[in-house]
């Protein structure tokens, strides 16, 4: 069951609902071409140090992309600009913009919550909340306002099945998040992401912190959601990058040196930079 999408600024409409169904097929047969998330001479500084340099991309609607590149090179920090989750970093400025179907979201119209329910995010290490596992999937809604326990119970399967969590959890939902696997407290933060209706998910290297079982299972996962949600994924594994993803930007020393098809710039790069790193000359 889905809910109306909450406008990101109450006065337009060009982002209060996602249509009918029909209207969604349509999307999804038009989704390699559709840009969701563009950013436009995007500068970005934490104090005096800045650590994006000018970058401009577009993101397509209902795909994976990835961000690769060296440890230090801004792929954590441009992931963050797409959700405003650097606002809450002291000291920290951008300018350029940042798009999402158009709408620039550093307009201060624009509602930050709502933002973030639409440009949802998952870090690194697995952040379950010390409850338990139907409380933090039923975290958001409830903030949202849902308390109908019926309507928690579907939402919180739902997104639990979608997280390809609930066959492993559906018998102890009321057990501590805490007492489950890394593997399946990522996928927990997953499901915890999908509670609020995102449209687009935001993930911070997901399965760094995974053995190879638990990262195939992330992988498929990923594919799987890609049919519905746009995906933008930082990872240090070019083979991962390659696996799950069908766009790939290559980013260096806070720039954006290339963007394009993940097969076209894993085979055959244009930049020297971009080539020096995927063959591993540095990095
Ligand atoms: N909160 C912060 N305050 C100041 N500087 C920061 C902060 N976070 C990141 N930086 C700096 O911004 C630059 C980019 O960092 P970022 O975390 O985006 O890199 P990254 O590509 O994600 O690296 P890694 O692969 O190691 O996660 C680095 O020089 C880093 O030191
Ligand atoms: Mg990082």
């Amino acid at each position: 069951m889905e809910k109306p999408v909450p406008p990101l600024i109450q006065v337009t409409t060009a982002l209060g609902s996602r249509g009918s169904e029909a209207d969604k097929q349509k999307a999804n047969a038009a989704a390699q071409n559709r840009t969701k998330i563009e950013t436009r001479n995007l500068d970005f500084y934490y104090s005096e140090k800045q650590a994006l340099f000018d970058i401009s991309a577009k993101i397509p609607e209902r795909a994976v992309t990835a961000l690769i590149g060296p440890s230090g090179c801004g792929k954590s920090t441009f992931l963050r600009t797409l959700n405003r989750m650097n606002d809450i970093v002291l000291g920290t400025r951008h300018t350029g913009e940042v798009l999402l179907e158009g709408i620039n979201i550093y307009d201060p119209q624009v509602d930050v919550v709502a933002l973030r329910k639409r440009v949802g995010m998952v870090f690194q290490k697995s952040t379950p909340f010390p409850k338990s596992i139907f409380d933090n999937v039923a975290f958001g809604p409830r903030i949202a306002g849902q308390n109908n326990y019926a309507a928690l119970t579907e939402l919180v399967e739902s997104c639990l099945r979608r997280a390809a969590l609930w066959e492993e959890v559906k018998d102890r939902l009321n057990d501590s998040a805490m007492a489950l696997s890394g593997g399946q407290q990522q996928r927990l933060c997953i499901a915890r992401a999908l509670a609020t209706s995102p449209d687009v998910l935001l993930m911070d290297e997901p399965a760094s912190a995974l053995d190879p079982a638990s990262t195939a299972r992330i992988e498929d996962l990923i594919f799987e959601l890609k049919s519905n949600y746009t995906i933008v994924i930082v990872t240090h594994n070019m083979q991962q990058a390659a696996r799950v993803s069908d766009c790939t930007a290559f980013f260096y020393q806070g720039k954006m040196v290339e963007f394009g098809g993940t097969q076209t710039l894993f085979t055959t790069p244009k930049e020297q930079q971009t080539e020096d790193y995927i063959t591993g000359r540095f990095g």
